[in-house]
């Protein structure tokens, strides 16, 4: 997939030149390219300078985010003062046609939105991608991906964990992890469950995954079958969607809004159409934020039972709280064994150690065993060693009440700029984004197009949906970009809105 930049021919650099040429003189012919500086004898205004730099950048002098002349050195080469150079980029910055970054600067821009006013000028190609391929499409401003900014993250302890995990144990990599995973650690995770999730459960009833997108894996390789039917929540987690078709499901949606989920609907669906599972992410949901009340935890676990249906609670975001901490899981509301949990720490610990747990009772950890075993035969030990004495040391709690208030603050920010808009979202009360319904007026995936080109990421609703019907939703995170990003990249973001 490609996206097509905005075509800028020589006529187009030549018409820009004499539009600006009253008061600076540029011999753009097909002969002659010379771009000549205003003449500093008289006085320059910052004007004259920031025409002079962006036809240069439009001659491909420059090319996006290639590195400009420092305001020092472009002062010198052109006798002009520094403050003049200054203004000319802090007026480029504020057009789009530049940007700078943070004891860097000043960079170009990919081609920006207000230069795609002329109709002959090509739009920008469609994002008809996989969340997949968004998150890795490169972006300044980066809004789509949820995962947390690295340098929140307690990366640097874990160098002296390894070290330590190899003092400990120095044959460690000379042998095969367990299948279950390491039972030091399922027996610290039992002990955390019960002491933070209220729930009760055995090291044998706890499996380690790699992620849980393992999880979502391992659970669908094991209990679904084509044309099984499977309730998803409407929008979900869209890699999960991506896993159950692949196994041939055929999903039912259930509705989710601030007031949770309604009971009723969920009991028509698990009676008329006898559900497979039922694929949920209660807490802090992906990607509206929302958490379900304890009463509709209760409700749920019991119609579970009643209708044989099982529940895959996916949880990746309920120590990312704001205020109060969430209700309890599912899980700990279950006495009929009908509920699966997958608890990741990917999110607030490290992704790239991609541990995650699953709490399932029986038969299903039976079947889950047998599935991990011929799927990669156990999490690397070395990770999930590491992982333990991180995750008993004391730093886990200072890093978590740490967090939550660094990700509040980068949350607020982001609701700071969309003050100006007449955008709508439900505040979340934890988690990583916010899910942004646009006025009607506005199309999501035009928006995103633009948005590209220029930079910034976001994710459009239709991806959340399991037949990518189009949407007025997008989503926002707010825990990869920083507070100055966030502030640079919305504003640019509702610019671009505003001139669609
Ligand atoms: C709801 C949900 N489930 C699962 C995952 C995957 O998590 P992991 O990194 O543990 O595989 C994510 C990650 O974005 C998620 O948001």
């Amino acid at each position: 997939m490609t996206f097509s930049r905005n075509a800028i021919s020589s006529e187009h650099i030549d018409a820009h030149a004499s539009a600006n040429s009253s008061s600076i003189h540029y011999p753009l012919t097909p002969t002659s390219r010379s771009i000549e500086l205003p003449d500093t004898s008289t006085r320059v205004s910052y004007r004259q300078i920031s025409s002079y730099i962006e036809a240069r950048i439009q001659r491909g002098d420059w090319q996006a985010h290639e590195r400009l002349p420092s305001v020092r050195q472009l002062s010198r080469d052109s006798g002009m003062h520094r403050l003049t150079v200054f203004k000319a980029y802090q007026h480029l910055k504020t057009q789009g046609t530049i940007y700078a970054r943070s004891k860097s600067g000043y960079y170009v821009a990919p081609p920006a939105v207000h230069t795609l006013t002329n109709e002959n000028e090509l739009e920008p190609a469609r994002f008809d991608g996989t969340l997949n391929e968004l998150h890795h499409l490169p972006a300044r401003f980066q809004f789509s991906q949820a995962l947390i900014d690295p340098n929140l993250l307690p990366n640097h302890y874990f160098t002296e964990y390894t070290k330590k995990v190899f003092d400990l144990y120095p044959k460690l990599l000379g042998t095969y992890a367990h299948v279950q995973g390491d039972l030091e650690l399922r027996q610290l995770l039992a002990q955390y469950f019960s002491q933070h999730s209220r729930f009760y459960i055995e090291p044998e009833e706890l499996l380690i995954a790699s992620g849980a997108q393992q999880a979502i894996f391992l659970i669908a390789e094991a209990w679904i079958r084509p044309g099984d039917y499977v309730l998803v929540e409407s929008p979900t987690y869209a890699t999960a969607l991506d896993v159950f078709r692949q196994k041939g499901a055929r999903f039912l949606e259930v509705d989710i809004d601030a007031n949770g989920y309604n009971i009723e609907q969920i009991d028509r669906l698990m009676r008329q159409y006898r559900p497979r599972l039922f694929y949920l992410n209660p807490t802090f949901h992906n990607p509206t934020g929302l958490c379900i009340p304890a009463e509709q935890r209760k409700q749920l676990v019991d119609l579970a039972a009643q209708h044989q249906c099982l529940l895959i609670e996916d949880d990746t975001c309920s120590d990312i709280y704001f205020g109060a901490a969430p209700p309890p899981p599912l899980f700990a509301y279950d006495t009929e064994g009908y509920t699966i949990h997958i608890r990741s720490f990917s999110k607030y610990i490290s992704p790239g150690l991609r541990i995650a747990c699953i709490a399932a009772r029986q038969p299903w950890m039976h079947m889950l065993i047998s599935c991990k075993s011929l799927t990669d035969g156990g999490t690397p030990l070395l990770n999930q060693k590491v992982f333990l004495h991180y995750f008993m040391s004391d730093r886990l709690h200072r890093h978590l009440d740490t967090l939550r208030i660094a990700l509040r603050i980068r949350m607020e920010r982001m609701q700071d700029e969309l003050q100006q808009t007449n955008w709508r979202y439900t505040e979340p009360q934890g988690g990583l984004n916010l899910w942004i319904e646009l006025p009607q007026e506005l199309s999501a995936s035009r928006l995103l197009s633009y948005a590209l080109t220029e930079g910034i990421s976001f994710v459009p609703g239709s991806l959340f949906d399991h037949a990518k019907r189009p949407s007025q939703h997008i989503r926002l995170s707010f825990s990869f970009a920083n507070e100055m990003l966030i502030e640079q990249g919305m504003k640019e973001l509702i610019r671009i809105a505003d001139e669609l």
